[in-house]
């Protein structure tokens, strides 16, 4: 850790057990994170990781998607939606094959939710969005909240060696495919479905008598410090995106111990 780091104020997201987040809670209060935490929402009230938060004196809220059921398009009030709903609808790369009037209603009722959460989350003015195991799509409305050109503010811990096995189910794709290594990823996130830019990758070997449970436990030991990684080099400012104008955004580690780094954390998840 770089001296003299200005602590990055995070909101993490947050579904269910919220290993990742207890994960960060640790590191912090470790000293080994440069961050505070303002805010953990979930979209679950019953999930563990707000008892985690809890526990740590940490503020949570729950944003429960289910309120705004099948509410259809036409039968929300105007002025509910923000202006640039028709935007949301033509920029949006998360549902496909719908017809028009369903992706209304889908995108509609997603708005209104994430609009509770910004809502939550404005007055903290957060450095970092977090998503940590958030189950929920997203949409470019609440993306475009926090992301400007090339300066990403949301960040996410995808279990599967993006751009293989997209998607809820990292480790089950991986396990069944009947990979030979699996891996997480951490990137920024974009309007796309785990597509945006990659900050850092981690493998794991898939051993012969392994099962979905045991690459899981491989997997998930390597996201816990992968992730406090990567948003600690934010806090350092040692993550630069680069190309973009057409082209894909790419992330820049400027750490010169990013290398050694990577070897411990291979050691880590090669041990017999
Ligand atoms: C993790 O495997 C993460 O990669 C994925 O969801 C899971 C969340 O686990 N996005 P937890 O809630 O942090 O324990």
């Amino acid at each position: 850790m770089k001296p003299k780091t200005k602590k990055m104020k995070l909101a993490v997201l947050i579904s269910g057990g919220g290993s990742n987040l207890q994960a960060m809670i640790d590191r912090i209060e470790a000293g080994k994170l440069d961050a505070e935490i303002g805010l953990v929402v979930s979209n679950n009230p019953d999930a563990y990781g707000l008892d985690r938060a809890q526990k740590h004196g940490i503020p949570t809220a729950v944003v429960d998607y289910r309120k705004y059921g099948k509410k259809r398009l036409s039968r929300i009030p105007k002025g509910s939606l923000p202006r640039e709903f028709v935007e949301v609808v033509n920029r949006q790369r998360i549902f496909s094959g719908l017809p028009p009037d369903e992706l209304e209603d889908r995108l509609a009722r997603l708005v209104l939710a994430e609009q509770e959460i910004i809502d939550l989350l404005d007055p903290l003015a957060p450095g970092l969005v977090c998503l940590a195991g958030f189950m929920r799509l997203i949409s470019p409305y609440f993306i475009e909240h926090y992301n400007t050109e090339d300066r990403y503010r949301i960040m996410n811990i995808h279990p599967a060696l993006l751009p293989a096995f997209p998607g809820t189910d990292g480790y089950g794709d991986t396990f069944t495919y009947g990979c030979r290594f699996g891996g997480i990823t951490v990137h920024f996130v974009d309007e796309g479905e785990d597509t945006g830019p990659i900050i850092a990758q981690a493998i794991y070997p898939i051993w012969t008598d392994d099962s979905l449970d045991t690459i899981r436990k491989r997997g998930l030991e390597l996201e816990y410090v992968l992730y406090s990684q990567c948003i600690q080099w934010l806090a350092q400012g040692d993550l630069q995106v680069v190309g973009g104008k057409g082209g894909r955004h790419q992330v820049r580690i400027l750490d010169p111990e990013y290398p050694k780094f990577v070897e411990q954390l291979t050691q880590q998840a090669f041990a017999r």
